[in-house]
């Protein structure tokens, strides 16, 4: 059974969806899946069910999920479970998955899903792992980065909207063709920085910024990044946002994550530590 990885966005969601190049990462948060013959006693979702097709298994296949990502929270859960079935059914099948071009391919199908347009960045990088550079329509970019990167995900609540919806609200937001050119140009400086082992504090805090002018930022996700700010972090939604109620997770920069780890657990609220690149 393979560990499938969930990931972070560290800079240009949204933007990527407009061509611009956006920087994502695989977190130590994963999910394993195994055929257990009938699926009768499966609860399966549309996701799996999806998977379970596209991997061409029969749909009264039964699959078991085990998975620590979040679900709805910009860490590519779907993405992992399309990813973790398919191989599973294919295994189950005795046709093995030979290549990641063939299974980003098929886990880009189970994303139309939930997304409905999907740039297909979390598929790639759920599939080829590590840190890498997407932009639509090019190939994938594996980059080495210089130097480990640890962060802090803050939840924020479950976003209410689908991927779908955010990306929807993007194409009708003010000011939109500005705030993604500036999005697509901090996304490269974020890839040089990260590359060259530099700090990329400011320019995640900068992304953040612009990310909640563009409106995919909620009230309270707003306010929790304003608190984190004072205490000297650098904060930025990962992922499609969410506006009405919660906005999934928060990436969280600091030079000391123990000051914002103290601040959140006084509030009883959710973290995790994740560190990419490094062990
Ligand atoms: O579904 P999420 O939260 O991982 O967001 C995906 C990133 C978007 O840029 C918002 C959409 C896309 O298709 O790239």
């Amino acid at each position: 059974m393979r560990i499938i990885n969930g990931k972070v966005i560290l800079s240009g969601e949204h933007s990527v969806v407009y061509g611009k190049v956006a920087l994502a990462a695989s977190i130590n948060l994963g999910v394993v899946a195994k055929v257990v013959g009938d699926g009768n006693s499966v609860d399966k979702n549309e996701i799996v069910i999806r998977a379970i097709e596209v991997a061409g298994g029969d749909s009264k296949l039964g699959v078991e999920i085990e998975s620590e990502i979040p679900v709805g929270a910009g860490l590519g859960s779907s993405a992992a479970v399309a990813s973790a079935v398919i191989l599973s059914v294919r295994e189950y099948l005795g046709s093995p998955i030979k290549s990641k071009k063939e299974l980003f391919n098929l886990v880009m199908e189970c994303e139309k899903v939930a997304h409905g347009k999907p740039s297909g960045i979390d598929a790639a990088v759920v599939v080829y792992g590590g840190l890498i550079a997407f932009t639509k329509g090019r190939p994938i970019e594996k980059l080495a980065i210089g130097k480990p990167l640890e962060l802090l995900l803050v939840d924020t609540g479950k976003p209410v909207e689908t991927t779908k919806e955010m990306v929807e609200l993007v194409a009708k937001a003010r000011n939109r063709e500005d705030l993604i050119d500036q999005i697509g140009k901090l996304s490269l400086r974020v890839k040089n920085e990260l590359v060259l082992g530099n700090d990329i504090d400011e320019l995640l805090d900068n992304n953040g910024c612009l990310l909640e002018e563009l409106g995919v930022v909620g009230e309270r996700a707003n306010e929790l990044s304003n608190e984190l700010r004072k205490l000297g972090a650098s904060v930025k939604v990962t992922g499609a946002g969410g506006v009405k109620e919660g906005s999934g997770m928060l990436l969280v920069r600091h030079n000391d994550l123990n000051v914002v780890r103290k601040y959140l657990d006084r509030r009883k609220m959710s973290h995790y530590s994740t560190k990419i690149g490094g062990r």
